[in-house]
C-alpha cells in the first residue's frame, strides 16, 4: 500500500514514516521544510535502510499536490502538516488559520479529484479545552483556548462535514495527548527551533546546561503535588497508533475519533524527578507563576482506542525519560 505522509520530516510524521517503512508500507512524503531538516530523510533512511520518495512541496499548493496523486496510486493519506506553537498562534492568528485550514482543505479537494478516500488526521487533546472531569472520553464536549486548538477542531468540523456529504471517504481522527521521546538510535527526536515552548524540550536543554533553569508553571493547581499533570506518550508508541489507524480506514466508511494516549497522568515533578533519576543528571528548576491558558490536568481513557483499534501504549516514563536524552547527546556527538 502506497501512503502519503504530510508533513513526513517532523516529529510524529518522521517516527511514523520508519514504522510504515518497517510494516512494508510504500511511504511518499511532503514537507515544505518549515519547520524540519532535509537530514531527517536521510536518518529515516538509516534506520529502515529504504529511502522513501520525497516531494518538498507546500500542501496549500494545489498544482503541485495534484501532480503527486497523479505520479503515485496513493491508497491512503496520513496529514501530520500543520503550524503546532500555541503561543504563536495566539499572536499570528491568520497564519494559523490560513496555513492549517487551507492546506487541509486543498488535501481532502486533491484526494476526492484523485479518487482516495482514506485519511488520517492529527488532532490533538487540545480540542477537550477544559475537560468536565477525568480521564477524557472520545464524546466529551469540545471547545478551544487558543487559536491552534481551534485550527484542528475547525478541521474536526469540515471532516465530519465531508464524511457526511460523501460516503465514500473513510476518515480516523486521532487526539494526541502528549507526545515526548525519541527513536531508540538517537537518530530521530524533537528538536524545535529557538527557547522550547514545551516541557520536555526544556527539562533536556536544561540538563545539558544549554539553558540555567526550568520554569514550572504553577505550584497551585488542583493536583497531588500542585504542579500541572498530562498524559505523556512516546512517539514510537504514537507512532505505532497510526499504523492501527491504517489498518481500520481501508476497512470502514464513515468518521472516527480516537485518543492516543497511556490513560496515565505525570505532574510536572514526576518527569523532573524520573529524569534527573534515569538520566544522572541535574535538573535545576524554579516555581513560577501559572502559564495563561493551561488547565491543571488532562489525561485520556485509551479504552477506546484499545478495543477498536488494538492499540496499547508500551513505554513508560523512564524509557520517555531516556530516550529524550539520548537524542541529545547523540545530536550533540554527531556535530563535534
Ligand atoms: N510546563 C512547565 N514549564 C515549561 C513548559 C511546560 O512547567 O517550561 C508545564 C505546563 O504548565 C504543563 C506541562 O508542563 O503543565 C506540559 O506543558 P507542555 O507545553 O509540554 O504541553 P501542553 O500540555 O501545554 O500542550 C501540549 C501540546 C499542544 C497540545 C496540548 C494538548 O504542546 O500542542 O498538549 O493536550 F495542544
Amino acid at each position: 500500500m502506497k501512503i502519503l505522509v504530510t508533513g513526513g520530516l517532523g516529529f510524529i510524521g518522521s517516527h511514523t514514516c520508519v514504522e510504515l517503512l518497517n510494516a512494508n508500507y510504500e511511504v511518499i512524503i511532503i514537507d515544505n521544510l518549515s519547520n524540519a531538516s532535509i537530514d531527517v530523510l536521510d536518518k529515516i533512511e538509516e534506520i529502515t535502510s529504504k529511502r522513501p520518495k520525497f516531494y518538498e512541496y507546500d500542501v496549500c499548493d494545489k498544482v503541485k499536490i495534484g501532480e503527486i496523486f497523479k505520479e503515485n496510486k496513493i491508497d491512503a493519506v496520513i496529514h501530520f502538516a500543520g503550524y503546532k506553537a500555541v503561543g504563536e498562534s495566539v499572536s499570528e492568528p491568520l497564519k494559523y488559520y490560513r496555513n492549517n485550514l487551507d492546506s487541509t482543505l486543498t488535501l481532502l479537494e486533491v484526494m476526492k479529484e484523485a479518487n482516495c478516500h482514506n485519511f488520517v488526521f492529527s488532532s490533538s487533546a487540545t480540542v477537550y479545552g477544559t475537560p468536565k472531569e477525568l480521564p477524557i472520553k472520545e464524546d466529551f464536549p469540545l471547545s478551544t483556548t487558543n487559536p491552534y486548538g481551534t485550527t484542528k477542531l475547525m478541521i474536526e468540523r469540515i471532516l465530519q462535514d465531508v464524511s457526511y456529504a460523501d460516503k465514500d471517504f473513510s476518515i480516523i481522527v486521532l487526539r494526541y495527548f502528549n507526545p515526548i521521546g525519541a527513536h531508540k538510535t538517537g537518530l530521530l527526536g524533537e528538536k524545535p527551533n529557538g527557547i522550547p515552548n514545551n516541557l520536555m524540550p526544556y527539562i533536556v536543554r536544561v540538563a545539558d546546561k544549554e539553558l540555567p533553569i526550568l520554569s514550572v508553571f504553577g505550584d497551585d493547581y488542583d493536583t497531588p503535588d500542585g504542579t500541572g499533570v498530562r498524559d505523556y506518550i512516546h512517539v514510537v508508541d504514537l507512532a505505532k497508533g497510526h499504523l492501527k489507524a491504517l489498518e481500520k480506514v481501508v476497512n470502514f466508511k464513515g468518521i472516527d475519533y480516537y485518543n492516543l494516549g497511556t490513560g496515565n497522568g505525570y505532574s510536572v515533578l514526576d518527569l523532573v524527578k524520573t529524569f534527573e533519576k534515569v538520566n544522572n543528571v541535574k535538573v535545576p528548576y524554579k516555581i513560577v507563576e501559572r502559564r495563561p491558558g493551561d488547565i491543571a490536568a488532562c489525561y485520556a481513557d485509551p479504552t477506546k482506542a484499545y478495543e477498536e483499534l488494538g492499540f496499547k501504549a508500551e513505554y513508560g516514563i523512564e524509557d520517555m525519560c531516556k530516550d529524550s536524552y539520548n537524542f541529545i547527546l547523540k545530536n550533540k556527538e554527531r556535530q563535534k
